[in-house]
Formats: structure tokens, sequence, C-alpha cells
């Protein structure tokens, strides 16, 4: 074979590359399409929800009594597991890292006997823990009570959180009532 042979291979091996690489390309651009897409849908959910809680009326998202009246309280004692690493849920149950939590339900926020609280929660004043402000809480903790020592991140899901509620309803010798749907 001749160079001018030798030329027209590597011309058409080349060739095939390119276009295999171009396809690549190509494809990738097309795949890559797909992502901005996801993430736009997941923005407008967020959308979503900080309008809820902005309080504008309608929309999906389903009040915390009508949360409350569907939760599983057995579900949210699976997800408390989670909270024994620092919490006692028993009866005459200890402080730990954090407060034991038995009929926190309806307790002065920040009062549990003989437990060190960061100054966020003695800022905190009279309060107490009603269905509310717990859902609040346990959404984001660092939000609902600046500069608190409690090291959780939250429960990100309403009925995941309303389970736990139910579930820390069940802790107590008079349970407070779920507010209404
Ligand atoms: C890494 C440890 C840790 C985990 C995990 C944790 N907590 Fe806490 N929690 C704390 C600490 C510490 C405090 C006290 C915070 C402060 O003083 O700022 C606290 C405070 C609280 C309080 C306020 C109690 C009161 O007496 O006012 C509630 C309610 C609570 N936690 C619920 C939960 C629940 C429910 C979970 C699981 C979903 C959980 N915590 C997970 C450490 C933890």
């Amino acid at each position: 074979m001749d160079s001018f042979e030798w030329n027209k291979i590597f011309g058409a091996v080349l060739g095939t590359g390119l276009l295999v690489f171009g396809l690549k390309i190509v494809g990738s651009g097309l795949f890559s399409a797909e992502v901005p897409a996801k993430a736009g849908y997941a923005i407008a959910a967020a959308e979503a929800q900080t309008a809820d809680a902005g309080g504008a009326a309608g929309g999906p998202k389903l009040s915390l009594g009508a949360l409350l009246a569907k939760a599983d309280p057995a579900k949210g004692e699976a997800t408390a597991k989670a909270c024994q690493a620092c919490h006692d849920f028993s009866k005459g149950g200890a402080n730990k890292v954090g407060p034991y939590l038995y009929g926190v339900v309806g307790r002065p926020m920040g009062k549990a006997e003989g437990f060190a609280y960061s100054e966020g929660f003695k800022a905190m004043g009279d309060k107490a823990w009603d269905y509310a402000a717990l859902d609040q809480w346990l959404t984001a903790p660092k939000e609902f009570i600046k500069g608190t020592k409690m090291a959780y991140s939250g429960i990100h899901e309403d009925q995941k959180r309303a389970d736990v509620l139910a579930y820390l309803a069940s802790l107590s010798d008079a349970p407070v009532a779920f507010p209404a749907p």
C-alpha cells in the first residue's frame, strides 16, 4: 500500500472516532438537559412549601391537625430511635445528652429538672410545648431556637414528623388532645 491508501484508512478511522465522539457529546448534552428539568421541579416544590408556611390558603399541604389525625405512633417510635442517643423517653427517665422527654407535650420549654439548657432555651420564657411548636422545632431545631445545642438536623417529611409527635403524645399520663384538622 502506498501512503495515499494509508491516509484514506487513517482518515476513515479518525472520521469514525470523531463521529462517535460527536455523538457522545450530543448524547451527554441531551442527558444533562434532564438535570435542570428535575432541579426545576425540586425548586417548585420548595417554593410551594414556603408559600404554605407563609399561610397561603389551599394547596396540597395538609394541616398539622390533619397530619396528626392519620399519624402512626408506632412509626413515630421507630423514627424516634434516633433521638434515643440523646433522650430518655421512659417515665421517670433521666437526662442524658438532652433532657428526658416523658410528658414533653404541654410541658414548659426548657424546664426539665436538672438539665442545663442553652441560652436560646432560657430566652423562650414561660412558653410550653404544644404540637405546633414541637412540629416547628423538629422541622429545624436551629431555626426554632437560635443557638440550641441539640445537634439534630430535623425531620423534613411532614407525615414522618407528625408520626413522631403522635409517639411523643403517647408518652404521658394525660395525653394532650391533637388540634382539629
Ligand atoms: C445529638 C443529641 C440529640 C438528638 C439526636 C436529639 N436531641 Fe433533642 N435535645 C438535645 C439537647 C442537647 C437538647 C437541649 C437543647 C438546648 O439546651 O439547647 C434537646 C432538646 C429537645 C427538646 C426540648 C425539651 C425541653 O425540655 O424543652 C425536645 C422536645 C427534643 N429535644 C426532642 C427531640 C426529638 C423528638 C429527637 C429525635 C427526633 C431529638 N430531640 C433528637 C439533644 C438531642
